[in-house]
């Protein structure tokens, strides 16, 4: 069986991801310092696969560690999903993301090369295109600026694996711009578990639903949007999952000093507003919702082009938005 590192692979992608490979005949050895997850999930993943996956608790800015797991097993790729991801945090600790997030990558990628791993897919973002000037977004849309050091670090990473690649060091790199993860496995056993208030909507609205948050803010409902409030692609993480599997699938068959990149979403825009009555729906709850004014900084409106992956990778997404509602109720309402 292919050994997949990933790192980060605790983490609410990574876990799915493990399950995804697992399912489609590769074993995932996972690294991760829990320092935004808890090892209970390595028992999950067993429920879900009946597989005790192989954890190494640790930083994968940790050279020495990386080549140990590296030497205990012969590692044919690696997911990089390691990282800090708090947009607002960023901008107040932007030293922390960039030690970690691009730091991380660089040492991982000196135990590739020493080690002879040759394929790669990292976790970036469509915080990379910013507000964009044109939708949907395409892989050609232009990056903008980023507006915060978080999608900095995503930006930066992309670069370096350019630059990388054009050096012929003899790997195969693809970085996957995700757009909005949401849902949960539809086990109920994995999930998104935001430590303290959730930065995301999703999350945001089953804590209020389930009365943890009191109410939730939906921040401006005057833009220019079917129904004012703001748009992103929600893609569905087991759908997302899935990719990475069709990516390592697709870096099989390519020569070596290869990169590219690639949108994942539904390539469908939806208001915070009708992801709130998809929830309502699928839930039969009534969610309690204020309308408070525009948050400085946020997109208006992004949703992916999806062409590219559909027709290279062969990936389509399964999950509708009502059952990504319908799977993260059900993950929220297994927390009890
Ligand atoms: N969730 C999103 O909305 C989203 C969107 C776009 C991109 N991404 C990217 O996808 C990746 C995974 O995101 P997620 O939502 O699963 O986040 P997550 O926080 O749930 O998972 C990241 C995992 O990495 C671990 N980690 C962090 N730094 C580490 C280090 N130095 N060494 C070892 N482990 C470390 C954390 O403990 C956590 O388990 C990240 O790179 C993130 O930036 C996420």
């Amino acid at each position: 069986m292919k050994k997949i590192l990933i790192t980060g692979g605790a983490g609410y992608i990574g876990s799915h991801t493990a399950v995804e490979l697992w399912n489609s005949g590769m074993e995932p050895i996972i690294l991760d310092d829990l320092s935004n997850s808890n090892e209970d999930v390595l028992h999950r993943l067993k429920e879900i696969t009946g597989k005790q996956f192989v954890f190494y608790k640790g930083d994968c800015n940790d050279q020495s560690l990386l080549e140990k797991i590296c030497t205990e097993h012969r590692i044919e790729g690696v997911i990089h999903f390691a990282a800090f991801k708090a947009v607002g945090e960023s901008t107040q600790v932007p030293l922390k993301y960039y030690q970690n997030n691009v730091g991380s990558l660089l040492v991982l990628l000196e135990v590739m090369k020493e080690k002879g791993i040759h394929d790669l897919v990292f976790s970036s973002s469509c915080t990379v295109y910013g507000q964009p000037d044109v939708l949907p977004v395409t892989e050609a849309t232009p990056r903008k600026e980023a507006e915060s050091p978080y999608g900095n670090t995503k930006k930066i990473c992309e670069d370096i694996l350019m630059d990388y690649v054009k050096s012929k060091p003899g790997i195969r790199v693809i970085s996957l711009r995700y757009f909005n993860p949401v849902g949960a496995h539809p086990s109920s056993k994995i999930g998104e578990l935001p430590i303290g208030t959730p930065q995301n909507l999703v999350p945001f609205i089953t804590q209020t639903a389930a009365g943890i948050r009191e109410k939730l803010t939906v921040f401006g409902n005057d833009y220019d949007t079917s129904d004012g409030s703001c748009v992103r692609d929600y893609i569905h993480v087991v759908d997302l999952a899935d990719a990475h599997v069709k990516a390592f699938q697709y870096l099989a068959e390519k020569g070596s000093d290869f990169y590219d990149v690639f949108n994942v979403g539904t390539g469908n825009g939806n208001t915070v507003l009708e992801v709130i009555h998809a929830f309502e729906k699928v839930s039969g709850q009534k969610l309690n919702y204020v309308i408070g004014p525009r948050r400085p900084g946020d997109v208006v409106k992004t949703w992916a082009d999806t062409t590219k992956i559909n027709q290279v990778l062969g990936w389509y997404p399964k999950y509708s938005l009502e059952d990504s509602m319908r799977d993260s109720w059900n993950w929220q309402k297994s927390l009890g």
